[in-house]
């Protein structure tokens, strides 16, 4: 089993050290077979090379059986009118791999239940898995530009989806959430955007081919609502790319950190161009984006980049034992008492990346 470690920028490498640590702890325990193999992608890649995504790196990443990264991004190269951004790496590797659907599981521990800015009653209990849609959407339709317009600057971006690229995304949704509370939840805009109306028809007519799930719809800016007024009520919730986004970073105020949030990105052999074995190709990473702030600090949180490696070991390799182990020896950390700088409470001892990271490994045997 290859991994393509993509660390990336900021406070990407130094928690995603702290990943591969647990794997290769992992690896030993289990017999996984592992192996790793670097390659730049974002700011990085940009110095090195003069492209966010070089031809290497992608190679790499389809070569591999997963990849895990860490983030992309920083003030360095923040010119909003440069042509190389960092952020290509990321929507470049999405689209080029075909990683339609993107899972990014929201759950609460009750350890850090003072974490969240939310009343305890409220996040008590969380277990959301939200799945935004990944490769299309507003961040690829055509035309994206800037230009001249009559009336002096103007600029345009297209929200287009096609029948197919819903249905797909949808029925992922069904399919995990029957292995979960059984109820799916479509958010849209489908009272303003023609592409809502669409994703709404189609998400019913998958809803009808699953009539053993439970099915509701929200309209986005009530689903921002209803996320931190009742959040756990929700299940799975399945939304388009840029709603997707935003309410994954509202979402993440649930458990109370950025830091604690995994994410999988996954599509089939297939939409990745490979023959084969059926099995979930997926590039792993921490919701959280570079925090340039704390980058060289040892300051981050690893536990982000960590549970997205478990979910690797769970999606793309099948090891659901492996997985669960990691996932175990992390709730059993905090529950210890271990915090890193974002979740410390005053006069709480703040742990390094680096002790977060040892204090996880040594609970996994
Ligand atoms: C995310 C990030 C990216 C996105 C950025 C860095 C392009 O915010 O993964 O949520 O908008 O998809
Ligand atoms: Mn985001």
């Amino acid at each position: 089993m290859k991994i393509a470690i993509l660390s990336g920028d900021g406070i990407g490498p130094e928690v995603v050290d702290e990943a591969v640590g647990c794997l290769r702890a992992l690896d030993r325990r289990f017999e996984l077979a592992l192996e790793f193999e670097e390659g730049l992608a974002g700011g990085c890649a940009i110095d090195a090379c003069g492209t966010a995504l070089p031809e290497d790196t992608l190679r790499l990443a389809r070569a591999a059986d997963a990849a895990l990264l860490g983030a992309v991004g920083g003030p360095k190269w923040d010119d909003p009118r440069a042509s190389v951004r960092p952020e290509q790496a990321l929507l470049g590797l999405r689209k080029e791999l075909g990683l339609f659907a993107n899972l990014r599981p929201v759950r609460t521990v009750d350890s850090l239940i003072d974490a969240s800015t939310l009343k305890p009653e409220v996040v008590r209990g969380v277990d959301v898995l939200v799945i935004r849609e990944l490769t299309g959407g507003i961040y690829f339709g055509q035309p994206s530009e800037r230009r001249n317009g009559p009336q002096g600057r103007e600029a345009v971006d297209t929200l287009v989806y096609t029948e197919g690229e819903v249905r797909r995304v949808v029925e992922v949704a069904f399919d995990l959430a029957r292995q979960r509370r059984r109820k799916v939840t479509s958010v849209d805009k489908a009272n303003v955007l023609s592409s809502s109306r669409l994703w709404r028809e189609v998400a019913h007519e998958v809803a009808a081919q699953n009539p053993d799930v439970e099915y509701e719809d929200l309209l986005v800016d009530a689903m921002a609502m209803h996320l931190i007024r009742r959040p756990r009520e929700f299940d799975v919730v399945v939304t388009e790319n840029m709603f997707g986004d935003i309410l994954t970073d509202e979402a993440a105020m649930l458990p109370g950190s950025m830091g604690l949030l995994p994410s999988a990105s996954l599509g089939t052999r297939e939409t990745c161009g490979r023959e084969g074995t059926g099995l979930r190709y997926g590039l792993y990473e921490p919701i959280h984006g570079s925090a340039p702030d704390l980058a060289g600090k040892a300051l981050a949180n690893p536990v982000a980049a960590i549970l997205s490696a478990a979910m690797m070991l769970r999606f793309t390799f099948g090891r659901a034992d492996a997985a669960s182990a990691l996932e175990a020896a992390v709730e059993a950390t905090l529950a210890a008492g271990a915090r890193t700088a974002d979740l410390a409470g005053p006069g709480e001892k703040r742990l390094s990346t680096m002790e977060m990271g040892a204090a996880i490994r040594a609970r996994l045997g």
